[in-house]
C-alpha cells in the first residue's frame, strides 16, 4: 500500500461548516464495512454535524442525522448501515454493553460514536480517532488518527480525496 507504519495521523482544518461537510463526505464515502469512527470534542465541536456529512456520504438518504440523544443509538442505512451513538447522556460502560455495542462494534457496518472517550474501554484497537477542536466559530481542527488496518485504509483514501 502506502508504505506508511500505523498509526497515522493526519490533521485537517475546516475554515467554516461547508469544510467539514466535504470532511465528512469523503469520509463517507471512504468508509468502508467494520470501520470504528470514536468523536471527541466539547460540546458544539461539530461532532453530530460530522456524522451528518459521513452518513451522506456513505448514501444515506432521506434520514434524518441528530444527536440520538434519547435512543443513544440510531441506525441508517446507506451503502453501508451506520450505527450512530451519542454517549453523552450514558450512565455507566455497563448501560453501552447492555445496548449491545459489542455486537454493533463487531456488525457489518460503520460505528459513529460521540463522546467516545467514555467508551474507551470496549472499543476495538482499530479505530478512526477525531478530535475536533474549536478554534474560532466557524474555525475547526480535526486531529485524525488511525490506529489500525481498516481505520489506515480509509483514512488514505479519503485524505487522498481530498488533497
Ligand atoms: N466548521 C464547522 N464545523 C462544524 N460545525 C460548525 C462549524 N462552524 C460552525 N459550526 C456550528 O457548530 C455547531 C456544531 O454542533 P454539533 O455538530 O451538534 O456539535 P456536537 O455534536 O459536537 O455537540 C453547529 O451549530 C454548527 O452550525
Ligand atoms: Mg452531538
Amino acid at each position: 500500500m502506502t508504505g506508511e507504519a500505523i498509526p497515522v495521523v493526519w490533521t485537517f482544518h475546516a475554515a467554516s461548516e461547508d469544510d467539514t461537510r466535504r470532511l465528512g463526505e469523503a469520509i463517507g464515502a471512504a468508509a468502508l464495512s467494520g470501520l470504528v469512527i470514536a468523536l471527541v470534542g466539547q460540546l458544539g465541536a461539530g461532532k453530530t454535524r460530522l456524522v451528518r456529512a459521513i452518513a451522506d456520504g456513505a448514501g444515506v438518504r432521506d434520514q434524518i442525522v441528530n444527536s440520538p440523544t434519547y435512543v443513544l443509538v440510531q441506525e441508517y442505512h446507506g451503502r453501508l448501515p451506520i450505527y450512530h451513538f451519542d454517549t453523552y447522556r450514558l450512565r455507566s460502560l455497563d448501560e453501552f454493553i447492555e445496548l449491545g455495542a459489542e455486537e454493533y462494534l463487531g456488525a457489518d457496518g460503520v460505528c459513529c460514536i460521540e463522546w467516545a472517550d467514555r467508551v474507551a474501554d470496549v472499543l476495538p484497537p482499530d479505530v478512526l480517532r477525531i478530535e475536533i477542536a474549536v478554534v474560532g466559530r466557524d474555525d475547526r481542527r480535526f486531529g485524525i488518527t488511525a490506529n489500525g488496518p481498516t481505520s489506515a485504509s480509509v483514512l488514505f483514501k479519503f485524505r487522498t480525496a481530498l488533497s
